[in-house]
């Protein structure tokens, strides 16, 4: 009977964030790391892998890129703490596909295609807060699930069927704290089937309960070549030296999850943990997994890839808790990209800490914007001139690796295998 208390006691006071299998999944991976660690040991991938050039350049691929990838696949279009209320909304251009994102007043999130049915006009620009949305164009009015609700002088206009001419709605989910929505109003899929389980992983960080900080956006070249910078450590202690120093380890364990992975470095970032008011949050200075009641957090360590371009860094400004998310999306050519750069922070943050965390995000939009963006953009330019026939991708380039066969992979896959990938993040590659 004793025993019987204390087991359901210590289920009671577990981290109740994660399910049970994704704990163990991340319990596996930290578990690895701390091998690795005690080991001095270092993973890498068999052979240097090639990619041609045209993967960055070539219109017609980049025509299937957007096609294939980003209308088939559950895109995350933002946090959920950046609509936090009915009526709040924001507007944003996906590979070619105006967006309206906007939370309903039923409390759901909603991806609308912001084109008004009439003639096309955007029914919203920027991001704010609207109890219905009105075309600037001839004045069609919209509600906030995209209902088409008020028709500018309609007795002059003629018979309109309203019922049918609601913005095109596309199937929208909010899973871990972010919201997710698949770019074709006609797909037979729920995005949450395609999530593969990388929800239930990034549910470890509890996104849904923190507060939106910040945003800023930065154009660059080929999307591709903007993410690539996200998926490898190498260049850090070279193009970062600056910046980050060039004592920072060009090392990195990359751990898998159907498209999606994982880059952890080998040592706690100089400076970060440290920094935290709970050093504990860093698996390294743990040295073992979190027990019982201990929060989650170390088992959350590292730079978290969700596929296609969305990247999440952890950081403790003023020894708060908060995420980094870098998305990159393409532009509407081959050549051009946006990364959109968001902070949120784990708690709402005081003056001193919001301080603080404008600054980081005016260093980390320096980093990007004046480290890796010009230098892809040389990349980007250096391509096109067809010198130069093809990139190569190190050993210890993993993340690079994993990237571009997902890509090539989906690219290449009808509707039913393409589903089928997805949904199983198990998947040998
Ligand atoms: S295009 Fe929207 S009202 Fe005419
Ligand atoms: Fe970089």
């Amino acid at each position: 009977m004793e025993d019987d208390r204390i087991v359901e006691q210590a289920t009671t006071t577990r981290d109740t964030r994660l399910s049970a299998q994704a704990r163990s999944l991340l319990e596996g991976m930290a578990t690895d790391l701390l091998q690795h660690r005690a080991q001095g040991t270092f993973p890498l991938e068999d052979a240097v892998m090639r990619l041609d050039a045209s993967a960055y350049t070539c219109p017609e691929r980049f025509e299937a890129e957007k096609q294939r990838i980003f209308r088939r696949v559950p895109l995350v279009l933002g946090a959920s703490c950046e609509l936090p209320s009915p009526g709040d909304f924001k507007t944003m251009d996906v590979a070619g596909i105006p967006v309206l994102v906007v939370r309903h007043r039923d409390g759901s999130a909603r991806a609308l295609f912001n084109s008004c049915t009439h003639r096309g006009a955007a029914v919203a620009q920027g991001c704010g807060t609207a109890a219905r949305f009105t075309c600037p164009y001839h004045g069609w009015t919209f509600a906030q699930d995209g209902a088409l609700v008020g028709v500018a002088s309609a007795s002059d206009f003629g018979a309109v069927d309203k019922a049918a001419l609601g913005l095109k709605a596309f199937p929208t989910v909010e899973r871990a704290g972010l919201i997710w929505a698949i770019l074709d109003a006609e797909t037979p899929h729920d995005p949450a089937d395609l999530l593969g389980g990388i929800d239930a992983l990034l549910d470890g960080f509890g996104l849904a309960d923190w507060t939106f900080v910040e945003t800023r956006a930065l154009p660059g070249p080929n999307w591709k070549l903007a993410f690539d910078a996200h998926l490898e450590f190498y260049h850090l202690p070279v193009l970062h030296r600056a910046t980050f120093g060039p004592e920072r380890s060009n090392r990195a364990f990359y751990y898998r999850h159907g498209p999606h992975q994982r880059v952890i470095g080998p040592a706690p970032r100089p400076g970060d943990a440290a920094a935290s008011e709970d050093a504990a949050d860093d698996l390294y200075t743990l040295g073992r997994l979190p027990q019982g009641d201990e929060p989650v957090n170390p088992l959350m360590i590292g730079e978290w890839i969700v596929f296609p371009g969305v990247s999440i860094n952890i950081f403790h400004p003023n020894g708060r808790r908060g995420v980094f998310i870098s998305t990159v999306l393409p532009g509407t050519q081959v050549g051009e990209s946006v990364t959109v750069q968001t902070y949120l922070s784990e708690t709402p943050p005081d003056a001193e800490t919001r301080a603080k965390i404008a600054e980081l995000c005016a260093f980390l939009a320096h980093v990007v914007g004046e480290e890796d963006l010009p230098t892809s953009a040389h990349q980007q330019k250096a391509l096109a001139a067809g010198v130069l026939r093809e990139v190569r991708f190190g050993r210890n380039e993993g993340g690079l690796h994993h990237f571009h066969k997902w890509i090539d992979m989906l690219v290449d896959s009808d509707d039913a295998a393409l589903a089928q990938l997805l949904a199983d993040p198990c998947r040998p590659m």
